[in-house]
């Protein structure tokens, strides 16, 4: 490509029903493209200050450590790991599917030793199984699972786990990037101690930024940690030194201030609308998606207790080319689903309905188009 043929970058308007990122809601748009100003500037902070209640109750939690990670979802589960996971740590990971084997590598990274807990992909994590691991291994520190599988569409129960983690006197560390806003996540109620998720899923705001929240227990560990965190830029007791409370703001990294008036914005939508009416919402669209699915004669790989609302993990049809179904719904229709991942790349498509992208016009758009794409 020569450089005289570039100009401007101009995207083609699609729908999002992939496993993420999910359609932008227009206000937080317009909230992006406000005037940046300084990341030290007193009204910038006010807005910090806000931005940590309002993800306060995107979590369900009172943990004053409840602040954006600089990046996306991917950073806050290094932010959960690095600070966490000390060199020998013995760490019980539950796999299920793709995110579940990142915790293991971060695990491995960290210096830490991890003990696997497998499931099959689709299915939830088996709380029997986290059971015996850690009664044949009493010296565990921490437990780690994903509380929703995006690769696979499966939801594991999150607050047995957690009971299970905390009778062991183990730390918990959840991934709830797909879930936070899109199902239940009770971080206090359930006594999660460290979680991250993500803006680009159910909270329907832009990617790149990765809310997370410890618990008092968590703060104690990192406070007493033996040896230094060894990622500088994720390590939590400097990043408080700008986000903590009570503290005079001192520069860390200079904070992606437009994409925080967005992550603002998402979540004022979120509290106008009630977190219980977004949960309900989420579950209306995908009954609404499966009952049109199905009236199709196509099936889902997640069993029905399991299944997430927000995404939607559907077999391919026998004879179906599935990588051209998508690029047809693509070309044709600017409709966006996913693609399977791992185990199940090319047995699966994957249809997201997250955040604002979670409506019976969607609904009804992908089933129209998914149908005459199959029907051709
Ligand atoms: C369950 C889960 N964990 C972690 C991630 C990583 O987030 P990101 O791609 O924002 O880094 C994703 C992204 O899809 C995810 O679905």
């Amino acid at each position: 490509m020569r450089i005289e043929e570039i100009s401007t970058f101009v995207p083609p308007s699609r729908t999002l029903m992939g496993p993420g990122p999910s359609d932008v809601h227009p206000r937080i748009l317009l909230a992006m493209g406000r005037p940046t100003i300084g990341h030290l500037d007193p009204s910038f902070v006010g807005m910090m200050d806000e931005l940590k209640v309002l993800l306060q109750y995107a979590f369900q939690t009172k943990n004053e450590l409840t602040i954006p990670v600089s990046a996306p979802g991917s950073a806050g589960m290094e932010t959960c790991f690095v600070n966490l996971v000390e060199p020998g740590d013995k760490v019980i990971v539950c796999q299920n599917g793709v995110f579940g084997g990142r915790m293991k590598e971060n695990v491995e990274r960290a210096g830490g030793t991890p003990i696997m807990v497998e499931d099959k992909w689709g299915q939830a994590v088996d709380p029997n199984k986290l059971q015996e691991t850690l009664s044949a291994n009493t010296d565990a520190k921490i437990i780690a699972f994903v509380h929703a599988e995006t690769s696979t569409g499966a939801q594991s129960d999150a607050k047995t786990l957690c009971e299970i983690a905390h009778k062991h006197d183990c730390l918990t560390i959840v991934d709830a990037v797909t879930s936070v806003g899109g199902t239940p996540v009770k971080v206090d109620e359930w006594g999660i101690d460290a979680i991250y998720s993500g803006t680009q899923k159910c909270l329907s705001c832009t990617p790149g930024l990765s809310p997370v929240s410890f618990s008092e227990r968590a703060i104690e560990k990192i406070k007493a940690r033996k040896t230094k965190v060894q990622s500088w830029f994720l390590d939590l007791n400097l990043v408080m030194g700008y986000w903590g409370a009570n503290t005079k703001r001192a520069y860390h990294h200079t904070a992606p201030i437009n994409p925080l008036y967005a992550l603002h914005e998402a979540l004022v939508i979120l509290k106008e609308e009630g977190i219980e009416n977004a949960w309900n919402r989420h579950q209306q669209n995908h009954l609404a998606l499966r009952a049109g699915l199905e009236a199709m004669g196509l099936s889902f790989i997640v069993a029905e207790e399991h299944r997430l609302p927000q995404l939607n993990a559907v077999a391919i049809p026998a004879g179906v080319d599935e990588a051209q179904v998508r690029t047809r719904l693509l070309q044709e229709y600017n409709l966006e689903i996913g693609a399977g991942l791992g185990v199940l790349a090319g047995k699966v498509w994957r249809i997201g309905l997250m955040g604002y992208a979670s409506n019976m016009k969607n609904v009804m758009y992908c089933l129209g188009a998914l149908d005459a794409v199959l029907t051709d």
